[in-house]
C-alpha cells in the first residue's frame, strides 16, 4: 500500500483483496481473507459477496485511502468488529462500538438454550397479565451491552416484552439503535441499573418469565493477562466480574426467585472453570439446575427455574 501511494499504481478489488490477505497473514492474523473482505466491504459500502461481483472494479484514490485507514487500525490490534462497527450474532448483523462487548459464539449457545427453555415454559400456559400493565410474557436481559440477547429474544417471542438493562448508558444507547434497526424497539424497554434492581423498580417482582444474562465474569486478577485485543479494546465494565469473577452472577442468582413468575427460567453464561461454583450458588435458589456446554464443548451455561 505504501508503494501504491507513491507510484500511483491502480488496484482492482481482487488485487487489493489478495494483497491485503497475504499481508495480514504474514503479520500473523488468522482470518486474513475474511478480515480483508470485512474491511474492504466496509470501506466501499459493499457486502462481502458484492466485492466478488465487482472484482475487476478499479478503486478510486479515496477508496484506497479509506481502506488503508481501516487496515492500519486492524494492524494496531483493534478488533475488526470495532473497525467496521458491526458484529454478527445468530445470522444477523448488530452495531457495536467500543462501549459494548463484541458478542461471542458462546452467547449464541446461551440464547439457543434459553429460547428452548423459555419456549417450553411459555407453551405451558398463556402468561397474560402477570405483571402490572403488561399483557404478554416478560423477559429480561441483564447487562445487555449491544442488545444482542434482548433483540433476539424479542424476535423469537413476538408477544413478549423484553427488559434490557445495563449499568452503562453508552451501552444502552447502542442497544437502542440495534432494537430500532431490527424493528423490535416497541417491545424492548431499556433500563439503566445494577443487576436485577431495574426489574424491581419497574414493579416486576414475581412477574418475569425468563431472565437471561451474559454478565461480566472474568476474575479481576485475570484481567491483566487477557489477550491485548480484549484487554485494550473491550470495556472493562463488560469483563471484570470481581475478585472471584462471580459478583454479577451471584447477584442475579440470589435475586432471581423474587423476580421470577412461577416456573420462570434463568439462563446464565459463565466463564471456563466456574461451573461448580455457579451450580453451588444456584442449587439452593432454583430447581432443575443444569449446566450446558458451548459449541466448543466447554461448560459455560447454567439454567434453572423457579419451582411452581
Ligand atoms: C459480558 S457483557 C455482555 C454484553 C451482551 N449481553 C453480550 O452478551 O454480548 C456484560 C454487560 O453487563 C454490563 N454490566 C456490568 N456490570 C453490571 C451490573 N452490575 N449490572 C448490570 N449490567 C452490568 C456491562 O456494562 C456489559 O454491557
Amino acid at each position: 500500500m505504501a508503494t501504491t501511494a507513491t507510484t500511483k499504481r491502480t488496484w482492482t478489488t481482487l488485487e487489493l483483496i489478495n494483497w491485503s490477505k497475504d499481508y495480514l497473514a504474514e503479520k500473523g492474523f488468522e482470518n486474513a481473507r475474511l478480515e480483508t473482505e470485512l474491511l474492504l466491504g466496509h470501506a466501499l459500502g459493499l457486502k462481502r459477496i458484492e466485492l466478488y461481483l465487482q472484482y475487476e472494479r478499479v478503486l478510486a484514490e479515496r477508496e484506497l485511502a479509506g481502506f488503508k485507514t481501516l487496515l492500519k487500525r486492524r494492524l494496531a490490534g483493534e478488533p475488526v468488529q470495532y473497525v467496521t462497527g458491526t458484529a454478527g450474532f445468530m445470522l444477523a448483523d448488530f452495531e457495536v462500538t467500543p462501549d459494548v462487548l463484541i458478542p461471542r459464539p458462546e452467547t449464541e449457545a446461551l440464547v439457543e438454550v434459553a429460547v428452548e427453555m423459555i419456549g417450553e415454559r411459555l407453551g405451558e400456559e398463556a402468561p397474560v397479565g402477570t405483571a402490572p400493565g403488561v399483557d404478554g410474557p416478560v423477559l429480561a436481559d441483564i447487562g445487555t451491552g449491544s442488545g444482542v440477547i434482548a433483540v433476539t429474544l424479542a424476535q423469537k417471542f413476538p408477544a413478549a416484552k423484553v427488559i434490557a438493562t445495563d449499568v452503562s448508558p453508552e451501552a444502552l444507547a447502542v442497544a437502542a439503535r440495534n432494537a430500532e434497526n431490527v424493528g423490535v424497539s416497541e417491545r424492548i424497554s431499556l433500563a439503566e441499573g445494577t443487576g436485577l434492581a431495574p426489574l424491581s423498580e419497574m414493579g416486576l417482582a414475581g412477574g418475569v418469565h425468563g431472565i437471561v444474562s451474559n454478565p461480566p465474569y472474568i476474575l479481576s486478577g485475570d484481567m491483566a493477562g487477557l489477550p491485548t485485543e480484549v484487554r485494550d479494546f473491550e470495556p472493562r465494565l463488560a469483563l471484570d466480574g470481581g475478585s472471584d469473577g462471580l459478583d454479577c452472577l451471584r447477584g442475579i442468582i440470589e435475586g432471581a426467585p423474587g423476580m421470577l413468575a412461577d416456573g420462570g427460567i434463568v439462563a446464565l453464561e459463565f466463564g471456563d472453570g466456574q461451573a461448580d461454583a455457579v451450580r453451588a450458588l444456584a442449587a439452593p435458589m432454583l430447581s432443575d439446575v443444569s449446566i450446558h456446554r458451548d459449541y466448543a464443548g466447554r461448560d459455560r451455561i447454567m439454567t434453572g427455574r423457579k419451582s411452581d
